[in-house]
Protein backbone atom coordinates (compact mmCIF):
# COMPACT_ATOMS: atom_id res chain seq x y z
CA UNK A 1 0.00 0.00 0.00
CA UNK A 2 1.27 3.68 -0.83
CA UNK A 3 1.53 6.17 2.16
CA UNK A 4 -0.29 8.75 1.45
CA UNK A 5 -0.20 12.34 3.26
CA UNK A 6 -3.35 14.89 2.59
CA UNK A 7 -1.85 18.34 3.09
CA UNK A 8 -4.08 21.34 3.29
CA UNK A 9 -2.69 24.75 2.43
CA UNK A 10 -0.18 23.22 0.03
CA UNK A 11 -0.02 26.45 -2.43
CA UNK A 12 2.78 28.46 -0.12
CA UNK A 13 4.47 28.18 2.67
CA UNK A 14 4.78 25.32 5.11
CA UNK A 15 2.43 23.00 3.15
CA UNK A 16 4.11 23.42 -0.01
CA UNK A 17 7.20 22.81 1.88
CA UNK A 18 5.95 19.93 3.12
CA UNK A 19 4.80 18.46 -0.16
CA UNK A 20 8.54 19.13 -1.60
CA UNK A 21 9.57 17.08 1.59
CA UNK A 22 7.02 14.33 1.43
CA UNK A 23 7.72 13.82 -2.82
CA UNK A 24 11.49 13.30 -1.67
CA UNK A 25 10.81 10.58 0.73
CA UNK A 26 8.48 9.13 -2.17
CA UNK A 27 5.37 9.73 -0.30
CA UNK A 28 2.01 9.89 -2.62
CA UNK A 29 0.51 13.75 -2.38
CA UNK A 30 -2.93 14.95 -1.68
CA UNK A 31 -2.46 18.75 -2.40
CA UNK A 32 -5.22 20.79 -1.59
CA UNK A 33 -5.32 24.87 -1.08
CA UNK A 34 -8.08 27.78 -2.98
CA UNK A 35 -5.54 28.85 -5.52
CA UNK A 36 -5.16 26.25 -8.00
CA UNK A 37 -3.10 27.64 -10.48
CA UNK A 38 -0.50 26.89 -7.69
CA UNK A 39 -1.63 23.57 -6.51
CA UNK A 40 -1.50 22.75 -11.02
CA UNK A 41 2.08 23.93 -10.75
CA UNK A 42 3.51 21.97 -7.62
CA UNK A 43 1.82 18.93 -9.70
CA UNK A 44 4.05 20.10 -12.77
CA UNK A 45 6.79 20.20 -10.31
CA UNK A 46 6.42 16.62 -8.36
CA UNK A 47 4.15 14.69 -10.47
CA UNK A 48 7.41 13.16 -12.66
CA UNK A 49 8.23 11.84 -9.07
CA UNK A 50 5.35 10.76 -7.02
CA UNK A 51 1.93 10.33 -7.45
CA UNK A 52 0.33 13.49 -7.37
CA UNK A 53 -4.00 14.60 -6.51
CA UNK A 54 -4.50 17.73 -6.33
CA UNK A 55 -7.96 19.40 -5.71
CA UNK A 56 -9.32 23.10 -4.86
CA UNK A 57 -10.31 23.45 -1.69
CA UNK A 58 -11.65 26.17 1.02
CA UNK A 59 -11.63 24.11 4.69
CA UNK A 60 -14.22 26.29 6.08
CA UNK A 61 -16.80 24.81 3.38
CA UNK A 62 -17.95 21.13 4.98
CA UNK A 63 -20.01 19.73 2.31
CA UNK A 64 -16.77 20.32 -0.35
CA UNK A 65 -14.11 18.51 2.40
CA UNK A 66 -16.78 16.15 2.34
CA UNK A 67 -17.25 15.76 -0.90
CA UNK A 68 -13.16 15.64 -1.89
CA UNK A 69 -12.29 13.14 0.49
CA UNK A 70 -14.97 10.65 -0.65
CA UNK A 71 -14.51 11.26 -4.28
CA UNK A 72 -10.55 10.08 -3.84
CA UNK A 73 -9.41 7.79 -6.24
CA UNK A 74 -8.88 4.86 -5.10
CA UNK A 75 -4.86 4.92 -5.02
CA UNK A 76 -5.42 7.86 -2.93
CA UNK A 77 -7.95 6.52 -0.25
CA UNK A 78 -5.84 4.94 2.20
CA UNK A 79 -4.57 8.58 4.00
CA UNK A 80 -1.80 8.02 6.30
CA UNK A 81 -0.86 11.45 7.37
CA UNK A 82 -2.94 14.24 7.64
CA UNK A 83 -1.39 17.93 7.84
CA UNK A 84 -3.75 20.26 8.78
CA UNK A 85 -1.38 23.61 7.71
CA UNK A 86 -4.22 25.63 6.27
CA UNK A 87 -4.75 29.12 8.52
CA UNK A 88 -4.03 32.64 8.61
CA UNK A 89 -3.64 35.13 10.75
CA UNK A 90 -5.23 38.52 10.15
CA UNK A 91 -5.52 42.17 11.68
CA UNK A 92 -2.54 42.49 13.79
CA UNK A 93 -4.05 45.55 15.62
CA UNK A 94 -5.04 45.76 18.81
CA UNK A 95 -8.11 43.66 19.87
CA UNK A 96 -10.14 47.16 20.04
CA UNK A 97 -9.49 48.63 16.58
CA UNK A 98 -9.90 45.03 14.22
CA UNK A 99 -12.67 44.60 11.83
CA UNK A 100 -14.77 41.96 13.19
CA UNK A 101 -14.93 39.93 10.26
CA UNK A 102 -11.41 39.67 10.63
CA UNK A 103 -11.93 37.15 13.51
CA UNK A 104 -14.73 35.03 12.05
CA UNK A 105 -12.27 34.67 9.09
CA UNK A 106 -9.60 33.44 11.41
CA UNK A 107 -12.33 31.03 13.52
CA UNK A 108 -13.64 29.95 10.57
CA UNK A 109 -10.80 28.65 8.57
CA UNK A 110 -8.13 27.72 12.12
CA UNK A 111 -10.61 26.25 13.67
CA UNK A 112 -13.51 24.94 12.08
CA UNK A 113 -11.58 24.36 8.73
CA UNK A 114 -9.18 21.84 10.58
CA UNK A 115 -11.82 20.24 12.14
CA UNK A 116 -13.90 19.42 8.82
CA UNK A 117 -10.92 17.97 7.48
CA UNK A 118 -10.01 16.28 10.87
CA UNK A 119 -13.69 15.01 10.83
CA UNK A 120 -13.57 13.75 7.12
CA UNK A 121 -10.45 11.81 7.25
CA UNK A 122 -10.39 10.31 10.53
CA UNK A 123 -11.78 6.84 9.35
CA UNK A 124 -9.35 6.61 6.82
CA UNK A 125 -6.28 7.01 9.21
CA UNK A 126 -7.99 4.61 11.72
CA UNK A 127 -8.46 2.55 8.99
CA UNK A 128 -4.39 2.84 8.37
CA UNK A 129 -4.02 2.31 12.29
CA UNK A 130 -0.51 2.26 13.50
CA UNK A 131 2.01 4.99 12.37
CA UNK A 132 -0.80 7.23 10.78
CA UNK A 133 -0.53 10.53 12.04
CA UNK A 134 -2.15 14.08 12.32
CA UNK A 135 0.22 17.04 12.07
CA UNK A 136 -1.71 19.91 13.13
CA UNK A 137 -0.19 23.54 12.73
CA UNK A 138 -0.62 25.59 15.84
CA UNK A 139 1.95 28.27 16.76
CA UNK A 140 4.03 29.66 19.64
CA UNK A 141 0.77 32.02 19.68
CA UNK A 142 -1.47 29.39 21.17
CA UNK A 143 0.58 29.22 24.30
CA UNK A 144 2.12 32.57 24.38
CA UNK A 145 0.06 35.93 24.51
CA UNK A 146 1.12 38.87 22.78
CA UNK A 147 -0.33 41.93 21.96
CA UNK A 148 -1.76 41.69 17.99
CA UNK A 149 -2.81 37.84 18.80
CA UNK A 150 -5.51 38.06 20.06
CA UNK A 151 -8.23 35.43 17.83
CA UNK A 152 -4.92 34.32 15.66
CA UNK A 153 -3.62 33.02 18.78
CA UNK A 154 -6.98 32.12 20.65
CA UNK A 155 -7.10 29.55 17.58
CA UNK A 156 -3.75 28.53 17.69
CA UNK A 157 -5.14 27.13 21.40
CA UNK A 158 -7.87 25.43 20.01
CA UNK A 159 -5.50 23.25 18.07
CA UNK A 160 -3.01 22.91 21.16
CA UNK A 161 -6.03 21.66 23.38
CA UNK A 162 -7.99 19.81 19.98
CA UNK A 163 -4.75 17.78 19.42
CA UNK A 164 -4.08 16.73 22.91
CA UNK A 165 -7.94 15.79 23.41
CA UNK A 166 -7.70 13.84 20.11
CA UNK A 167 -4.81 11.57 21.54
CA UNK A 168 -7.38 10.51 23.86
CA UNK A 169 -10.22 9.43 22.22
CA UNK A 170 -7.67 7.66 19.50
CA UNK A 171 -5.80 5.26 22.25
CA UNK A 172 -5.57 2.62 20.45
CA UNK A 173 -6.24 3.05 17.33
CA UNK A 174 -2.63 3.66 16.72
CA UNK A 175 -3.17 7.04 15.17
CA UNK A 176 -0.62 9.54 16.45
CA UNK A 177 -1.40 13.26 16.91
CA UNK A 178 1.02 16.72 17.08
CA UNK A 179 0.80 20.03 17.28
CA UNK A 180 3.56 21.70 15.71
CA UNK A 181 3.65 25.52 16.96
CA UNK A 182 6.32 27.67 15.42
CA UNK A 183 7.71 31.19 15.99
CA UNK A 184 8.78 33.44 13.91
CA UNK A 185 8.57 31.91 10.18
CA UNK A 186 9.15 33.41 7.37
CA UNK A 187 6.37 32.95 4.70
CA UNK A 188 3.31 34.42 2.62
CA UNK A 189 1.87 34.44 6.30
CA UNK A 190 3.27 37.74 7.09
CA UNK A 191 1.94 39.04 3.74
CA UNK A 192 -1.50 38.13 4.46
CA UNK A 193 -1.59 39.43 8.17
CA UNK A 194 -0.75 42.66 7.24
CA UNK A 195 -2.87 42.90 3.87
CA UNK A 196 0.18 42.50 1.41
CA UNK A 197 2.36 45.24 3.00
CA UNK A 198 5.83 44.46 1.87
CA UNK A 199 7.29 46.83 3.84
CA UNK A 200 5.64 45.40 6.82
CA UNK A 201 7.30 41.76 5.56
CA UNK A 202 10.91 43.67 5.42
CA UNK A 203 10.78 45.13 8.76
CA UNK A 204 9.84 41.73 10.50
CA UNK A 205 12.43 39.88 9.05
CA UNK A 206 14.76 42.30 8.68
CA UNK A 207 18.18 41.66 10.22
CA UNK A 208 17.43 38.19 11.96
CA UNK A 209 16.93 34.53 11.50
CA UNK A 210 13.50 33.36 10.93
CA UNK A 211 12.53 29.88 10.34
CA UNK A 212 12.25 28.55 7.02
CA UNK A 213 9.16 26.89 5.44
CA UNK A 214 11.51 24.18 4.65
CA UNK A 215 12.75 23.59 8.47
CA UNK A 216 9.19 23.43 9.55
CA UNK A 217 8.46 20.80 6.59
CA UNK A 218 11.75 18.83 7.93
CA UNK A 219 10.34 18.81 11.47
CA UNK A 220 6.96 18.11 10.35
CA UNK A 221 8.03 14.72 8.43
CA UNK A 222 9.64 13.78 11.45
CA UNK A 223 6.86 13.19 13.55
CA UNK A 224 5.41 11.84 10.80
CA UNK A 225 7.73 9.02 10.39
CA UNK A 226 9.07 8.08 13.59
CA UNK A 227 8.70 4.56 14.85
CA UNK A 228 4.12 3.67 15.24
CA UNK A 229 5.28 3.59 18.78
CA UNK A 230 6.56 6.87 19.78
CA UNK A 231 3.91 10.25 19.87
CA UNK A 232 5.34 13.88 19.93
CA UNK A 233 2.36 15.42 21.75
CA UNK A 234 3.76 19.35 20.84
CA UNK A 235 6.43 20.29 19.15
CA UNK A 236 7.22 24.14 19.95
CA UNK A 237 9.92 25.57 17.54
CA UNK A 238 11.61 28.93 17.48
CA UNK A 239 14.48 30.62 15.47
CA UNK A 240 17.72 30.50 18.23
CA UNK A 241 17.31 34.51 17.62
CA UNK A 242 14.09 34.42 19.00
CA UNK A 243 12.56 34.52 22.57
CA UNK A 244 9.89 35.54 24.61
CA UNK A 245 9.33 39.71 25.65
CA UNK A 246 8.57 40.49 29.46
CA UNK A 247 5.48 41.56 30.44
CA UNK A 248 4.01 44.67 29.41
CA UNK A 249 3.40 47.57 32.07
CA UNK A 250 1.27 50.40 32.29
CA UNK A 251 2.58 53.66 33.72
CA UNK A 252 1.46 57.11 34.46
N1 LIG B 1 4.71 31.78 9.19
C1 LIG B 1 4.66 31.83 10.49
O1 LIG B 1 5.35 32.68 11.13
C2 LIG B 1 3.82 30.85 11.27
C3 LIG B 1 4.15 30.63 12.60
C4 LIG B 1 3.39 29.73 13.34
C5 LIG B 1 2.34 29.05 12.76
N2 LIG B 1 2.01 29.28 11.45
C6 LIG B 1 0.88 28.50 10.90
O2 LIG B 1 1.37 27.61 9.92
C7 LIG B 1 0.37 27.40 8.92
C8 LIG B 1 0.96 27.68 7.56
O3 LIG B 1 1.45 29.01 7.54
P1 LIG B 1 2.48 29.53 6.44
O4 LIG B 1 3.51 30.31 7.17
O5 LIG B 1 2.89 28.45 5.55
O6 LIG B 1 1.52 30.59 5.70
P2 LIG B 1 1.21 30.85 4.14
O7 LIG B 1 2.47 30.79 3.36
O8 LIG B 1 0.38 32.06 4.10
O9 LIG B 1 0.32 29.56 3.76
C9 LIG B 1 -0.97 29.39 4.27
C10 LIG B 1 -1.70 28.34 3.44
O10 LIG B 1 -3.04 28.20 3.97
C11 LIG B 1 -3.93 28.17 2.88
N3 LIG B 1 -5.25 28.64 3.27
C12 LIG B 1 -5.59 29.81 3.89
N4 LIG B 1 -6.93 29.88 4.03
C13 LIG B 1 -7.43 28.74 3.49
C14 LIG B 1 -8.75 28.23 3.33
N5 LIG B 1 -9.84 28.90 3.75
N6 LIG B 1 -8.91 27.01 2.74
C15 LIG B 1 -7.84 26.32 2.32
N7 LIG B 1 -6.58 26.75 2.42
C16 LIG B 1 -6.37 27.95 3.01
C17 LIG B 1 -3.29 29.05 1.81
O11 LIG B 1 -3.71 28.63 0.53
P3 LIG B 1 -4.77 29.39 -0.42
O12 LIG B 1 -4.66 30.87 -0.12
O13 LIG B 1 -4.34 29.01 -1.80
O14 LIG B 1 -6.08 28.79 -0.03
C18 LIG B 1 -1.82 28.71 1.99
O15 LIG B 1 -1.48 27.59 1.20
C19 LIG B 1 -0.81 28.29 9.30
O16 LIG B 1 -1.76 27.51 10.00
C20 LIG B 1 -0.19 29.33 10.23
O17 LIG B 1 -1.12 29.84 11.14
C21 LIG B 1 2.75 30.15 10.69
Amino acid sequence: MPNVVFITGATSGFGRACAIRFAAAGWSLILTGRRAERLDELKEQLGGQVPVHVAPLDVRDHAAVRALVEGLPAEFRAVKVLINNAGLALAPGRAQEVDLNDWHTMIDTNVTGLVNVTHALLPSLIENGAGASIVNLGSVAGQWPYQGSHVYGATKAFVRQFSYNLRCDLLGTGVRVTDVAPGLAESEFTLVRTGWNQEAYDKLYRDTTPLQPEDIAEQVFHVATLPPHININRLEIMPVRQAWAGFAIDRD
